[in-house]
């Protein structure tokens, strides 16, 4: 029974838009894209010029305060952000409660809802103060998480944070040193880490953020909120995709293989989907799908594997995409996950760390988002309604006599 009447009754107006394709669910000033266009801005800013002459913590900056730091307000962010990137001394042992064999993801969902229960003095949403001390321990704790996610999933001791390096390189540290061993970043793979975190920073109501909206509609704490983003985006439509596309271009594994599998995306018979293709917004290349495969040919080229033939694989698989008509016709362009999973792996990473490495970007634009919905006037606790299809109003039968 669709009680549609009842509903109209009561509100006026009563939409039905299954994955809010044409529905606004907020008012945000930190992201614009034109999806037809293929712009992405954060703050008005154009991504490319972020991305080629900004660092993250600049675009953190950015996206939570709303204008580009000066070069005193930089310095102090940088320093307030380093100040945060320990995680308390007790969080090691909680790790060591997870099975060994656990998808970062599911420990990095475990452990940031954990957050709430370590730092409980910035869990009070009410006070700005405490909101701000939770933005920038998230932003500088994920990082750290993220590496010790890493390190527990390859069964080697934790690298504790090293404060004189940049956000990326401290990262990478965090990730690839190990004791007893001399470990030096390579400043352009530091770069490319920046810039793929800078990449991914924010991309306005995508599925996870609105989750961490709706999460935080209700008044909770901002480490919960993030911890629902976390787990939304592991899903292989969104975050995990990076992950899913990897495995797709291994599997087919040779340039002489990929009709098949554009054959199989195209059939309708057959679940198959290019991984790293299509975007609910973009209707057009995804501008981050360029810098990404620019970032691609430094980092295979610094890392000496400028001759990968998975990258054969994937750029002869977007040619052929491009000049078929079922991806012209349906709008079907590289996203910005096409060309991360072998930037990523090339960098080091392992398959299943490409989500924790989205999740750590995303971070920033998570949080922006969610003090943006805080400080709205407008805010009211998110409560999408339905069409109820179920049975009509019935009486209750005593189990003896169903
Ligand atoms: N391969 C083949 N066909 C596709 C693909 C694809 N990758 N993506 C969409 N299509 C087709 C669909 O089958 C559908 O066809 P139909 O109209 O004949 O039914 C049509 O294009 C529209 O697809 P929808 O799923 O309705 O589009 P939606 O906007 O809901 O989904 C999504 C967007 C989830 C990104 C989709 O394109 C997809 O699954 N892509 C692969 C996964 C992926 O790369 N995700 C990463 C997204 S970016 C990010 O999260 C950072």
């Amino acid at each position: 029974v669709v009680d549609i009447g009842t509903l109209y009754k009561h509100t006026g107006m009563f939409t039905y838009d299954p994955g809010f394709t044409s529905t606004a669910s907020c008012e945000s000033k930190i992201t614009y894209i034109d999806g037809d266009e293929g712009v992405l801005l954060h703050r008005g800013y154009p991504i490319e010029q972020l991305a080629q002459k900004g660092d993250f913590l600049e675009v953190c900056y950015l996206l939570l305060y709303g204008e580009l730091p000066t070069a005193a307000q930089k310095k102090d962010f940088d320093y307030r952000v380093t100040h945060h990137t320990m995680v308390h001394e007790q969080m090691s042992k909680f790790f060591s409660g997870y099975r060994r064999d656990a998808h970062p993801m599911a420990v990095m969902v475990g452990t940031v809802g954990a957050l709430s229960a370590f730092y409980h003095d910035s869990t009070d949403i009410t006070d700005p103060h405490q909101r701000m001390v939770a933005s920038l321990r998230m932003i500088a704790k994920m990082p750290t998480i993220a590496a010790m996610a890493y390190k527990y999933h390859i069964g080697q001791p934790f690298v504790y944070p090293k404060n004189d390096l940049d956000y990326a390189s401290n990262f990478l540290r965090m990730c690839f040193a190990v004791p007893c061993e001399e470990y030096k970043v390579n400043p352009v793979l530091a770069r490319a880490m920046d810039r793929i975190f800078i990449l991914h920073a924010d991309h306005e109501q995508n599925a996870s953020t609105s989750t961490v909206r709706l999460a935080g509609s209700s008044g909770a704490n901002p480490f919960a909120c993030i911890a629902a983003g976390i787990a939304c985006l592991w899903g292989p439509a969104h975050g995990g995709a990076n992950e899913a596309a990897l495995n797709m271009l291994m599997e087919i594994g040779s340039v002489d293989r990929i009709p098949e599998y554009i054959a199989r995306a195209k059939d309708k018979n057959d679940p198959f989907r290019l991984m790293g293709f299509g975007h609910r917004v973009y209707k057009n290349y995804d501008p981050r799908a360029k810098i990404m495969q620019q970032t691609m040919y430094e980092v295979l080229e610094a890392t000496g594997h400028s001759d990968d033939p998975l990258m054969q694989v994937a750029l002869e698989l977007e040619r052929i995409a491009l000049s078929d008509e079922y991806f012209k016709e349906k709008k079907l362009y590289p996203n910005v996950d096409f060309y991360s999973g072998i930037t990523l792996r090339a960098l080091g990473f392992p398959t299943t760390m490409f989500t924790v490495l989205f999740a750590l970007a995303r971070t920033v634009g998570w949080i922006a988002q969610w003090n943006e919905m805080i400080e709205d006037p407008q805010q009211r606790i998110g409560r999408p309604r339905q069409l109820y299809t179920g049975a009509p109003k019935r009486d209750y039968v005593a189990v003896s006599k169903r």
